[in-house]
């Protein structure tokens, strides 16, 4: 286990974004530079990611911000111990780009490419910051992806639950766009909801005590579509209280979850040494006050990685990519991009 100098790549979704990342050899780690560029205000019109217009945005993007990443973190090329790139799930326009990208400088330079799941860096991110051991308990939870993970070690995950329908993030999307709330719609709705009565509305709280520790969020989602339609045209403290409505619903649903999530978790594998959260909709700090009740009622530490290591970026792929090749993990040159890939 030596140190490291990572290169790291993503744009699997609407960020362009690269980092450089130390790793050294007690496991710890360092961002040297994170740029990311947000394309929020090129789909904004569109009210979501349009895959086209995000892969050509890419194109034109990368080169710069790669260079960017190299000039902020002061390293070469030729330093680099290697270079990764989010080879999926994702549009695949983008994570062509990406992973493209890569390979070229991993050719170039020849140095090692490392292709990284983007769902592995989300939930690798918390190494990154905290001295935190395996196994742990990982919610993940994105515009594309609610899972309870065990992360029992690199490569090695074991998924306890998924949502049934609609991701988490999506359904604060829809919700947001029903409700004529701009895109990306979960801050917006987490912003309503802080000025609104959460009790006015009895929305369904779903998979309630149900024994597996699978999501749904298509049904209260079509709560929200039905009463809202019943009220219209919305004032704006309907829409706050729709919003407090669905949140406190969402959330609710998400702890108890998480209660039986863990208690699999303890049945497998023994007590985790954290719940952490991951994926863009744990910036909700919401959402955070009920996972750390959670934590609290199992007795494991909750963690979190500050929200910009929440949402999508280029540190956590730099740093998956350094634990991948800290333990000889790389990838040859024929990877191909993924636009579909588990866990
Ligand atoms: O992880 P991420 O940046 O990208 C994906 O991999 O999907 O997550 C983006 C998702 C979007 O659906 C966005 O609405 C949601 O995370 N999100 C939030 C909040 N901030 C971002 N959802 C609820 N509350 C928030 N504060
Ligand atoms: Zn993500």
């Amino acid at each position: 286990d030596t140190a490291s100098l990572v290169l790291g790549i993503e744009t699997t979704c609407d960020e362009t974004a690269a980092a450089v990342v130390e790793r050294r050899s007690d496991g710890s780690g360092r961002i040297l530079s994170n740029i990311v560029h947000s394309q929020i205000e090129d789909h904004a019109p569109f009210g979501g990611v349009v895959p086209e217009i995000a892969a050509r945005a890419h194109v034109d993007l990368l080169d710069g911000i790669v260079a960017r990443a190299m000039q902020q973190a002061a390293v070469n090329f030729k330093n680099l111990s290697g270079v990764a790139a989010a080879a999926g799930p994702g549009l695949i326009g983008g994570v062509i780009v990406g992973l493209t990208t890569a390979k070229a400088i991993a050719l170039v330079h020849n140095t090692p490419l490392i292709a990284v799941n983007h769902l592995e860096a989300h939930a690798l991110t918390p190494r990154l910051t905290d001295a935190l051991a395996f196994p742990y308990c990982l919610f993940l939870a994105s515009g594309g992806h609610t899972q309870i993970v065990a992360v029992l070690g690199v490569g090695n995950y074991v998924r306890l639950g998924t949502t049934v329908d609609d991701a988490m993030g999506e359904a604060f999307d829809k919700v947001a766009k029903m409700l004529g709330l701009p895109y990306p719609g979960g801050p917006q709705v987490e912003r309503a909801a802080a000025s609104g009565d959460a009790e006015r509305f009895a929305f369904p709280r779903p998979m309630l005590g149900r024994p597996d520790a699978n999501f749904s969020l298509s049904g209260l989602k079509t709560a929200v579509r039905n009463e809202a339609s019943r009220l219209s045209p919305l004032e704006p403290q309907d829409i706050n209280d729709l919003c407090a409505g669905f949140q406190a619903a969402a959330l609710e649903s998400t702890a108890d979850r998480l209660h039986v999530g863990l208690r699999i978790f303890r049945e497998r594998f023994g007590a985790p040494h954290a719940l952490v959260a991951a994926g863009g909709v744990a910036a909700n700090q919401a959402i955070r006050g009920a996972l750390q009740q959670v934590a609290t009622a199992a007795g494991t530490q909750f963690m979190i990685p500050p929200p910009a290591l929440c949402t999508d970026n280029g540190a956590m792929i730099a740093w998956a990519g350094a634990e991948r090749l800290a333990l000889g993990l790389v990838d040859s040159l024929e990877f191909a991009p993924r636009a579909r890939w588990l866990l």
